[in-house]
């Protein structure tokens, strides 16, 4: 009876372990969407090669700030709405900013994070669209200018005649898909033609027509674009890191060789484990090591990594 009762122990204890392992192994990767642009906080796990995937709806035209920093060697590829890998300048292996970069379709966008060494840590994206307020444009006889606008937006404008010029107007506003948004043309006086302006629906780049009469035909303006107040989106896509062991990954190393000559505390696992979250500040700082190099990035973030994912020895 007793042989049968710790072989079905045995049993569950095996069941539980490869349970325990089978969520380790299995990495997810997160999914997460930023909406109109905002920032999104996640970590990649040493174990099973995770990718997060996260998602934002950008308008052809409109200039975007992107920004991530990581804290272990990450990739992070840019998936245009049609899911062809577009490069924007964002390859470095800590952290890239890429600003005003101008979106080349309309659609839903697809930044990868992944690690490129099968080392894990914490990584921030930032998805920032400017859109500026106002649009100077210039020209002689007709000419057509490209005015990208997100949905439920607003432009107005003016348009004034140039030197020998007289009687500007404003033609035509054009939707992305051609669709005339303008009832009539805008008429102005012989110097000045000012539009009150219309409301856009579709997002995506717009196509203003403009001209003046006189004998050089010659304008000058200025659209005023209104978008949408829409606060930015903050994502917490952490899921979880494979733990940091203090004998195995190098913690231990770390502190009896750079802390301890100085410090007792740094030769025990739970002395250290006691100081940890201290000595850390110290090393993010520079104030310790006293002397001896400065903590690498790489250490400081192994040494955050040990405590976040629980001490283990
Ligand atoms: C060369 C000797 C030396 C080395 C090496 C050294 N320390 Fe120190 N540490 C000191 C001395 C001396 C003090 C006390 C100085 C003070 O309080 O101003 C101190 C103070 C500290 C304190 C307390 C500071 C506070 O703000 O409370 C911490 C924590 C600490 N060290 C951590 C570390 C860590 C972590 C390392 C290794 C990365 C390290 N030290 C390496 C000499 C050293």
């Amino acid at each position: 009876m007793r042989v049968v009762v710790v072989a079905l122990l045995v049993v569950a204890v095996l069941i539980v372990a490869s349970q325990r392992r089978a969520t380790a192994d299995a990495a997810p990767g997160m999914t997460g969407e930023l909406g109109a642009g905002g920032s999104a906080v996640g970590d990649i796990s040493k174990s099973g090669g995770e990718t997060d995937v996260i998602g934002v709806d950008l308008v052809q035209g409109c200039k975007v700030d992107v920004k991530w920093s990581a804290g272990f060697a990450a990739t992070v590829d840019v998936l245009d709405p049609n899911g062809s890998e577009t490069a924007i300048g964002l390859d470095n292996p800590r952290s890239a900013t890429v600003l005003g970069w101008q979106v080349p379709t309309t659609g839903h966008w697809r930044f990868l994070v992944r690690s490129s060494d099968e080392t894990q840590g914490g990584y921030r994206l930032t998805v920032t669209p400017k859109w500026a307020k106002s649009i100077k444009i210039a020209g002689t006889d007709a000419t057509t200018f490209d005015v990208p606008m997100p949905a439920d937006g607003f432009v107005r404008g003016v348009v004034r005649a140039a030197k020998n010029a007289s009687s500007p107007r404003i033609l035509s506003f054009r939707a992305p898909d051609g669709a005339e948004l303008l009832p009539a043309p805008v008429d102005g006086t012989a110097r000045v033609a000012k539009w009150t302006g219309v409301a856009t629906t579709a997002p995506g780049v717009h196509v203003l027509t403009a001209t003046a009469g006189g004998t050089s035909r010659a304008f000058t303006g200025t659209l005023t674009r209104r978008v949408p107040k829409t606060p930015p989106t903050h994502l917490d896509l952490r899921n979880f890191l494979d733990s940091v062991s203090y004998e195995k990954d190098g913690v231990a190393d770390y502190f009896r060789h750079s802390c301890g000559p100085c410090h007792g505390f740094a030769s025990s696992y739970s002395q250290t484990r006691g100081y940890a979250k201290t000595a850390l500040s110290t090393m993010r700082s520079g104030v310790m090591p006293l002397v001896g190099p400065r903590a690498s990035p790489a250490t400081i973030e192994l040494v955050s990594q040990w405590i976040r994912t629980g001490y283990q020895r």
